[in-house]
């Protein structure tokens, strides 16, 4: 029996083969517990020779079991290094990582800006009914200012004939706040928007910031200070040395753009320097008619808006000499802004 086991466990090839091997000897009906058990039958002179070639025939085939096993898992272990081993003369793959696009990165710190200021974030949609976009801005029905934007038009509903855009200004959210929400009013409605336009300074579709603020008694004064703080603090200087110049808007009445000072010798931009005037944003005092659209009271509320253009101010705050390339979705000119997560 015990050479039988011996030869046996020696040419196991594998741990459950050892351990077949274990349970046919050891294990409840196994031969050497038969043999264990049989002991108790016998007298005491029996089992006093018996006992110790048993118990040693136990011990021995145990020995043996354990050595086995512990040489098989060895060589499992070896066969299983040689075949994961890792080959450090592969060059690892370049791990790729994202980063904050400059028009996010410039939103997020106007944002940061405005919120400090008091200023809610609101939202609107980009896909735009013309009441929102147009009419309720008081843009006059079939008036060429509808055509002035080079608004995108998606096709005309079957059923009802009507026409959505893609909102050419961030302003209807400035309608749709005041439609949804009581005075004081002080929010900035930053988004996508949309125009038929492609050159170095215009995309078709770009990023604006509306601002609107709706109180008792707001005033030109407060659209001033509120605008000339903010670009002092987006652009990180003391103080702006701006003008309001006379515009046009539908939907502002009296409207101004503003100019920054700069000096644009040499192919650089330096603001507050120079005699030259940098065109920065469009804003206003709300005109009547807009507040009366959206269920205001322009004899108790007044107040002022304005709109800027994100990746314009990207530009300029960042040096940036081509709007185009800012919507190519390629890695290295993000990556040769110095943008990083
Ligand atoms: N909506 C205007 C534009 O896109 C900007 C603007 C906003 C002007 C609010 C006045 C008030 O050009």
């Amino acid at each position: 029996l015990e050479l039988d086991l011996i030869n046996a466990i020696g040419s196991a090839d594998s741990v459950a083969a050892v351990e077949a091997i274990r349970v046919s000897a050891l294990g409840k009906t196994g031969a050497i517990s038969g043999l264990l058990k049989g002991m108790g039958a016998m007298n005491p002179d029996e089992r006093r020779e018996q006992g110790p070639v048993i118990n040693g025939l136990r011990d021995r085939v145990t020995a043996a079991l354990t050595a086995k096993k512990a040489e098989l898992e060895a060589a499992e272990l070896d066969a299983r290094l040689l075949s994961e081993r890792i080959d450090l003369t592969l060059p690892a793959r370049p791990r790729r990582k994202g980063s904050v696009h400059p028009t996010m990165q410039v939103m997020d710190e106007m944002i940061a800006v405005f919120a400090e200021m008091g200023f809610a974030v609101a939202e609107g949609p980009d896909v735009e009914d013309d009441f929102h976009n147009f009419t309720a801005l008081n843009f006059p029905p079939k008036h060429p200012a509808r055509e002035m934007h080079d608004t995108f038009f998606l096709k005309p509903d079957p059923a009802t004939g009507e026409r959505k855009v893609l909102r050419t200004h961030t302003s209807p959210v400035q309608v749709r706040t005041m439609m949804s929400q009581k005075p004081p009013i002080r929010i900035i409605a930053p988004g996508r928007t949309f125009r038929k336009d492609s050159d170095a300074t215009h995309t078709p579709m770009f990023h604006q910031i509306e601002g609107l603020v709706i109180d008792r008694d707001i005033h030109m004064g407060h659209l001033k200070t509120t605008l000339t703080t903010f670009m002092a603090r987006f652009f990180e200087l003391d103080d702006v040395d701006a003008r309001f110049r006379p515009h046009h808007f539908p939907f502002t009445e009296p409207s101004a753009e503003m100019d920054i000072r700069c000096d644009r010798s040499g192919g650089k931009l330096t603001l507050n320097e120079g005699t030259d005037w940098l065109e920065i944003l469009g804003c206003g005092m709300v005109h009547p008619n807009v507040l009366k659209n959206c269920g205001i009271d322009p004899d108790e509320y007044q107040g002022f808006a304005f709109g800027m253009g994100v990746d314009r101010l990207a530009m300029l705050k960042y040096g940036i000499p081509d709007l185009r390339p800012m919507f190519d979705a390629d890695t290295r000119w993000l990556g040769h802004y110095g943008f990083s997560a």
